[in-house]
């Protein structure tokens, strides 16, 4: 029987190699230098403006290791275009904050990097977004139908999906850690 894949939908899973420490010093020295941050889905949990890249020696290898990960992806998908960091942000989350579900309407492709997580610091969950979801069917633990996927954070981990998935990241109620994670939204340009 031939098969032809029409709307799946990637995620992208790989590491990053960074110093670490150096880098989490400096998301808190961002964040000591504004306290207020942004609000956007972020639930009680703070969260930088842009980050400017060039902007800063401390991230210079964690920016590289994005890009240079978001073009092995686009060499991947085998199109006319090549991915380009847009911009990127810090998170911050205590153990008791959250990420409500949302989407980054301005990207091509989104992703994250964790910089700070514990073992049971909460998931990043994908939702669905086929329209199938919401048929009364039986069966929604089978591949072609599952509600949602989620992903456990590990530090230097990174991930990338599309901008439209719809996402939420969880509260970490039995950990003593912070939740730090940077991320970004990639463009693509018609090489
Ligand atoms: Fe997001």
């Amino acid at each position: 029987m031939h098969l032809e894949h029409w709307f799946p939908t990637p995620i992208w899973n790989s590491t990053i190699e960074f110093d670490r420490i150096s880098v989490l010093e400096e998301c808190y020295r961002i964040k000591n230098a504004d306290p207020q941050g942004r609000k956007i889905s972020n639930r009680g949990g703070w969260q930088s403006d842009e980050l400017i890249i060039g902007d800063n020696q401390i991230f210079e290898q964690l920016y590289s290791g994005i890009q240079s990960k978001c073009s092995e992806v686009y060499k991947s998908i085998d199109t006319d275009f090549k991915g380009r960091i847009d911009t990127l942000w810090i998170n911050i989350n205590k153990p008791s904050d959250y990420n409500a579900a949302h989407c980054h309407p301005f990207g091509a492709l989104s992703g994250v990097v964790y910089i700070n997580v514990s073992d049971v610091s909460g998931k990043i969950r994908f939702n669905n977004p086929s329209i199938r979801q919401h048929y009364p069917i039986d069966g929604y633990d089978s591949p072609l139908f599952f509600m949602y996927t989620d992903f456990k954070p590990e530090n230097h981990k990174m991930l990338i999906f599309p901008s439209w998935i719809s996402h939420e990241v969880f509260p970490s109620p039995d950990s003593d850690e912070n939740r730090v994670s940077m991320s970004f939204n990639i463009t693509q340009i018609k090489i």
